[in-house]
């Protein structure tokens, strides 16, 4: 299929056109980063209104870099949830219009299987089934277990802040930009991750939870016990990382050897038979939380899936793809779909 691909969930305006879940033809994301920074965080309200300026221009703009007319499109996809309300709004309504004016297929997406399917976006061999993903955002940190593009189990996730959300506070910690994520990696490069001895969470025996707000809390009481401002802020960065990527690649390695106790009501745990492994998400943008993954994917002989950096922060792309994955069971009707801020995983 050829997909129009509609993501505003969040603060990226961004559209794309897709053909068959694996081919962009046009990725197009305007950031909105100008008009949160200086309040320190994205506030919804301006997100919503600068999507409902910036939509349909976007659309255009997907369909003439792809070269295509809104007649050679198989079908529209968006992102339903979860998300800001406000902005989420934008996306659907627009999507429901054109699906309506048109006649075209309708799809429905969920933004954290849109991250999933990231990973299938330009390869000419996709990750296998069964796949595990490490699904690190802003707002989510959870481990996926992927069976079929239909079956899709949390096999484990944070008990607090998201793994994004603890770059974006650790980062307002040591006075730097927002966002945080791509700001706090930056300055780690210039520090040593051995300089500080950062906590790191370990599960409840038998599960696969992870926790990055004690990590958080301790960055701020070692930067509070600092008075004489001895200690680098590249190495309280780069320490910091260093604990973040440890919790999430220790999680995965747990995974794979599959000791942790199997879910209420699963007829047959999988115990890390997995064919590949996938990242996802913003967090996966980040260099050194990749370098680690792919080490751990030769250490243990899998196949191993990390998408291209425009992939993994929010884009319209991955929306397309998870609609062409997921085919029939994201179709709905035009008429009835609503955004839902709160849309379940599954
Ligand atoms: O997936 P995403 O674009 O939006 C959500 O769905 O949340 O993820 C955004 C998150 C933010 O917390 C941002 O700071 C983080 O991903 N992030 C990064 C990097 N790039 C984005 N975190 C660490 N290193 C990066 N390079
Ligand atoms: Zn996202």
């Amino acid at each position: 299929m050829l997909l129009l691909g509609i993501e505003t969930s969040c603060d990226d305006t961004a559209t794309a056109v897709v053909r068959d879940g694996v081919r962009v033809l046009a990725n197009v994301s305007t950031n909105q980063d100008e008009f949160h920074a200086k309040y320190g965080g994205i506030v919804p309200e301006i997100a919503s209104r600068r999507h409902a300026a910036l939509l349909s221009a976007a659309v255009d703009d997907a369909l003439t870099r792809a070269g295509v007319g809104l007649g050679d499109v198989d079908g529209i996809a968006v992102t339903a949830g979860p998300g800001l309300i406000g902005s989420l709004v934008v996306g659907v309504a627009t999507a429901k219009a054109l699906a309506f004016a048109t006649g075209l297929p309708l799809y429905a997406v969920n933004h954290l299987h849109g991250h999933l399917f990231a990973a299938f976006l330009e390869r000419d061999e996709p990750p296998a089934y069964p796949f595990l993903a490490l699904l690190v955002s802003g707002g989510h940190s959870q481990l996926v277990e992927v069976r079929s593009p239909t079956a899709l189990r949390v096999i484990g996730k944070t008990r607090d802040d998201a793994a994004g959300e603890a770059y974006d506070k650790t980062a307002r910690l040591l006075g730097l930009p927002f966002p945080g994520g791509p700001a706090l990696e930056a300055l780690a490069r210039d520090g040593d991750p051995r300089a500080i001895a950062f906590p790191r969470h370990r599960p409840d025996p038998g599960t696969l939870d992870m926790s990055f707000s004690g990590l958080k809390t301790s960055v701020r009481y070692f930067l509070e016990s600092d008075t004489g401002k001895t200690a680098r802020r590249e190495d309280v960065a780069a320490s910091f990382q260093a604990a973040v990527v440890d919790v999430l690649i220790d999680r995965v390695e747990r995974a794979l050897d599959g000791n942790h106790r199997p879910l209420a009501g699963d007829p047959r745990p999988l115990d890390g038979e997995y064919r590949a492994l996938v990242l996802s998400g913003g967090v996966a943008a980040n260099v050194a939380l990749q370098s680690a993954f792919l080490a751990l994917g030769k250490r243990r002989d899998i196949p191993t899936f990390v998408p291209e950096r425009r992939f993994c922060t929010d884009n319209a792309a991955m929306i397309a793809a998870a609609a062409e994955r997921r085919g029939e069971a994201s179709r709905v009707n035009p008429r009835t779909l609503v955004a839902d801020p709160n849309l379940p995983f599954v």
